[in-house]
């Protein structure tokens, strides 16, 4: 065991496929440089936290930090952890705005404590543990959010089978903006089940739908066609709203975006408030569409390359 921990993860972006891939359906995510989450761990003389919400005694946390208590006493426990330690843990992912910050907590958390076991750990290990957080946090989660942030590549996810990595080859950029209103994925799944009781043939056919869109938005990424992509971007929202997880604050921002020429805009995540993405042709469309979405009040802009650009 080393003398200090240390491990990082990316917030994530679902580019398509949110809510249909808790039914089953194919989801298409990766992770997001533009946010990042580090945790450390130090030698001390109790076990303690020290995070954005909290900072004391590991076992006096509160609730809202259940998953994060319960992952690191499943390290405790299956490794026979005698040490005492202070867990630190730095972000810039905002919570609760579907961007996987839960996720993302436990996955820094998660290669930290591997790295300070001096463990040489494999995604699938990594995933074990922090599915058990996911679990805790959102009791119903696809396993989307841990595959993406505790991967490096573009996948395919759906539920039950290997993950499928792949490398989008698309030329053109995508613009993410913050609402600054707080997400409720929770409460949007549960919504969806409860319209997928109320209303079972409508609700499966748009899920079916969005499951369709995203493999044409896979095949899009990998012959880059950015035009099939945005167009598959604009359906994927439609549907969305149909199953009632936009907001008034994503709508407003998703026309701001097409009004400054974006090829396809939708929600992100688990909706109801949080971010919305923008496909951009171009560098210089995604900075327009980034500076009008800023001017029309969103609370951050990110700007990321997609497929051939994926560092810029
Ligand atoms: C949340 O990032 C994505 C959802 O599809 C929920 C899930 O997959 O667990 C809304």
């Amino acid at each position: 065991m080393k003398e200090t921990g240390y491990g990082t993860a990316s917030g994530k972006i679902i580019l398509m496929g949110e809510h249909a891939v808790v039914y089953g359906e194919p989801a298409i995510a990766f992770p997001f440089s533009g946010t990042n989450i580090t945790a450390a761990i130090y030698p001390s003389t109790a076990n303690t936290l020290d995070c954005l919400f909290y900072r004391g005694a590991l076992d006096k946390a509160p609730a809202s930090l259940k998953s994060v208590k319960a992952l690191i006493h499943r390290f405790i426990k299956d490794f026979q952890i005698q040490r005492s330690f202070q867990l630190k843990i730095d972000s810039t992912i905002p919570a609760e705005r579907g961007m996987g910050s839960s996720a993302a907590v436990a996955v820094a958390i998660t290669r930290a404590f591997f790295d300070w076991l001096e463990i040489d750990a494999t995604q699938k290990e990594i995933l074990t543990y922090v599915e058990h957080a996911e679990k805790i946090a959102h009791a119903n989660p696809s396993g989307i959010d841990a595959a993406a942030i505790s991967g490096t590549s573009a996948i395919l996810y759906q539920k039950g089978l290997a993950l499928k990595p792949f490398d989008a080859k698309i030329d053109a950029f995508l613009v993410v903006a913050d609402t600054g209103i707080k997400g409720q994925t929770r409460q949007a799944v549960k919504d969806v089940a409860r319209l997928f009781e109320q209303d079972p043939k409508n609700v499966a056919s748009l899920i079916e739908k969005i499951g369709q869109l995203t493999l044409t938005a896979q095949q899009a990424l990998l012959e880059n066609n950015p035009l099939v992509l945005g167009e598959c971007m604009d359906q994927s929202q439609t549907a969305l709203k149909a199953l009632g997880v936009s907001h008034p604050a994503l709508d407003d921002l998703i026309a701001e975006a097409k009004n400054a020429g974006a090829l396809g805009a939708k929600l992100t995540g688990g909706g109801r408030g949080g971010c919305m993405i923008a496909l951009a042709e171009n560098h210089a469309a995604g900075k327009a569409i980034q500076q009008k979405l800023s001017d029309s009040g969103a609370r951050a802009v990110w700007m990321q390359g997609l497929g051939v650009y994926a560092n810029v």
